[in-house]
Order: C-alpha cells, then structure tokens, then sequence
C-alpha cells in the first residue's frame, strides 16, 4: 500500500498516518494549510487539476479522504460551506482519481449523521435508511450516495465509512468531551471564570470510539473492504451525554457548576446515535479495545498538560 491522506494535518490525520506508518507503509498527506513537512502537499480540493497533479505525482495505490468540515454545529453557521467542502471537494477529488487512475482504491469518510433522525435506542446498521436533519449530515449523505452510483457506473474501487463519535486527546474544542474536559481543567487549574462550566444538550445519546480504534478500523477496511460498500465504525454502546459529564467530572475532587448554555445548543439535535458494526467486524475482526473512560481520562490529562 502507498497512502495519500486528505487532511493529514487534522485530528484524526495525525492517528492515521501513526496507524499507517507503524504497518510500514509509505504515507502522503494533503492539507489546507501552508508550511507544511516533507510529503506533505497543500491543496484545496475545490482545485480539481491539482488533485490530479497530485495524485500523478504521488501514485497513491489508496487514499483516505478525510479532509473536510467535521463540526456538526458550525455546519448550521454555515450549510453553503459545508456542502461545498464536504460534498463537492470528494466529487472533485473521486473525479480526479477517476482520470488519472481508476484502480486507486478511496475510502470516504461519511458520518452516522447521515441516518439522522431514529426514534428509538436500536442499535443502527448500514442498511437502515438515510435521513440527515442537518446540513453537515446531508454533506456527507450526497458522498455515500455518489460514491455508490460512481462504482456502479465506473467501477471505481470506493468505499463509504459510517464513523460514529470519534473522540481522543489533541480533538480540538467544539467538540463535546473536549470542551467539557477543557472546562474541567480549567477548573481544576483554578482557572475557570465564574467556577461555572456551559454544556449544551445533555439528553443526547451517542456511541463514542476512542480514535486509536477508529483509525485501525480505517486501515482494516481499506484491505479487507468490498467496492461499493458503506460500513459502521463504531462501538455498539450508547452512553447520555450527562453519563458522559459525570465521568469526566469524576477525575477532579472539586465541585464544580454546570449551566445549560443556549449558545451550545442547536437548532435541531439528532437524539440517539446507536451504531451496529457486526459487519464490520465480519469483514476485518476489528473490535474496539480504548473503554470509553481511558479514552476520557486521556482526552482530559491532555488538557491539563496543555493548559501548564
Ligand atoms: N460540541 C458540544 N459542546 N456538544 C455538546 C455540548 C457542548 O458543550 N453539550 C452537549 N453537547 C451534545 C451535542 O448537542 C451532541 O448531541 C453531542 O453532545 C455530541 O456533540 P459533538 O461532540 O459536537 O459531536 P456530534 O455528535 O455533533 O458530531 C460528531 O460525531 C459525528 C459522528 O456521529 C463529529 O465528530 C462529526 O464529525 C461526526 O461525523
């Protein structure tokens, strides 16, 4: 295998290209930003002849798409954006490997956003219906969508991933249990103003994977996966919001005040995000192994240490 990773320089970048390079696999990246280290290629993937230029360049015999908006709330800022990165920028780049090479296998990283609204804690599999209820989920319900019909058509060799939360240390805030562990740090380092932490909705249910499990899942699929399919990655458990509040609160001694912030809300909410990766697991053996309090526990130790 020979990697090109989209938005190497992001979060779950940083832990594929670790992932990668442990297998002993040779790994470029492509990233927004300027400055960038060796094998590292800046790129805006509106910019279709530079992707091609790339992956000319690189011969990538994979590549793992994962640049793009990932924050769910700030795609209600900014729905126009969000399509225009998520959904085209893959278009761009799945037309650009289309040109230069067919045989370039492309996992495309969707979301469990894009099942939206389900009424009930069952556990969801991939062949449940698609019904995204905001502009985020509809961004990365288009990719799924296309990528299956683009295969069909071209026979391209793509595949669509399903993560569901994915959280670890260095996760930047705007995501939940990094704002809430970087409040408790605060707070925790007596800096916290007022000695009152902002959450946002608490009732929320969702099925967290530590992101060291994720990107392996990632790398499994990407040799054992089939052409065309869509696959869960996830861990099969829900947890309340709150329950997730309360652990991060347990790994400080102090008693610290939480307010429901209207600014950390949403105009809507998806309310139980439970996922099923039976095939997953079928296809690769990969199982989950960071239990979601290790995975807090180091998200917050994290930002105690940044916070010296
Ligand atoms: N960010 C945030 N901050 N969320 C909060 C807060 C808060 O202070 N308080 C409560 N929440 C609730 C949100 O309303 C949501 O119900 C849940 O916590 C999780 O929010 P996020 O961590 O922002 O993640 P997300 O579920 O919206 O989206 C994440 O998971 C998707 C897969 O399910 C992102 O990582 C997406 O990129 C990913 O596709």
């Amino acid at each position: 295998m020979k990697a090109l990773i989209t938005g190497i320089t992001g979060f779950v970048g940083y832990y594929l290209e670790k992932q990668l390079v442990d297998q002993g696999i040779e790994v470029f990246g492509t990233s927004r930003k300027v400055n960038l280290g060796k094998n590292i290629y800046q790129l805006d993937l509106l910019d279709e002849n530079k992707i091609q230029n790339i992956l000319k360049e690189i011969k990538p015999t994979h590549v793992f798409h994962l640049a793009g908006e990932s924050n769910v709330k700030n795609s209600w800022s900014n729905p126009s954006k969000t399509i225009e990165i998520n959904t085209i920028g893959s278009a761009n780049l799945l037309e650009a490997v289309y040109k230069v090479d067919n045989g370039i296998r492309v996992i495309t990283i969707g979301s469990s956003e894009e099942y939206g609204k389900v009424n009930n804690l069952k556990k969801i599999t991939e062949e449940m219906s698609i019904n995204p209820s905001n502009p985020y989920g509809i961004s990365k319900a288009a990719v799924g969508m296309l990528i299956n019909q683009l295969q069909k058509g071209f026979g391209m060799d793509v595949i669509h991933l399903r993560p569901f939360n994915h959280i670890g240390p260095s996760q930047k805030q705007g995501f939940v249990t990094s704002d809430f562990a970087y409040q408790i740090a605060l707070f925790t380092k007596g800096k916290l103003i007022n000695k009152q932490m902002k959450v946002g909705n608490l009732d929320a249910v969702r099925d967290f994977t530590d992101v060291r499990d994720i990107v392996k899942a990632y790398y499994l699929i990407a040799i054992h996966g089939r052409a065309g399919e869509v696959y869960n990655v996830c861990s099969g458990k829900g947890y309340k919001i709150k329950e997730i509040l309360d652990i991060l609160l347990s790994f400080t001694d102090k008693k610290i005040e939480i307010k429901i912030d209207s600014q950390n809300l949403r105009p809507q909410d998806s309310q139980f995000f439970i996922g099923d990766y039976t095939k997953l697991e079928k296809s690769t053996n990969w199982n989950p192994s960071i239990s979601l309090t290790e995975s807090l526990n180091d998200i917050y130790n994290y930002w105690l240490n940044i916070l010296v």
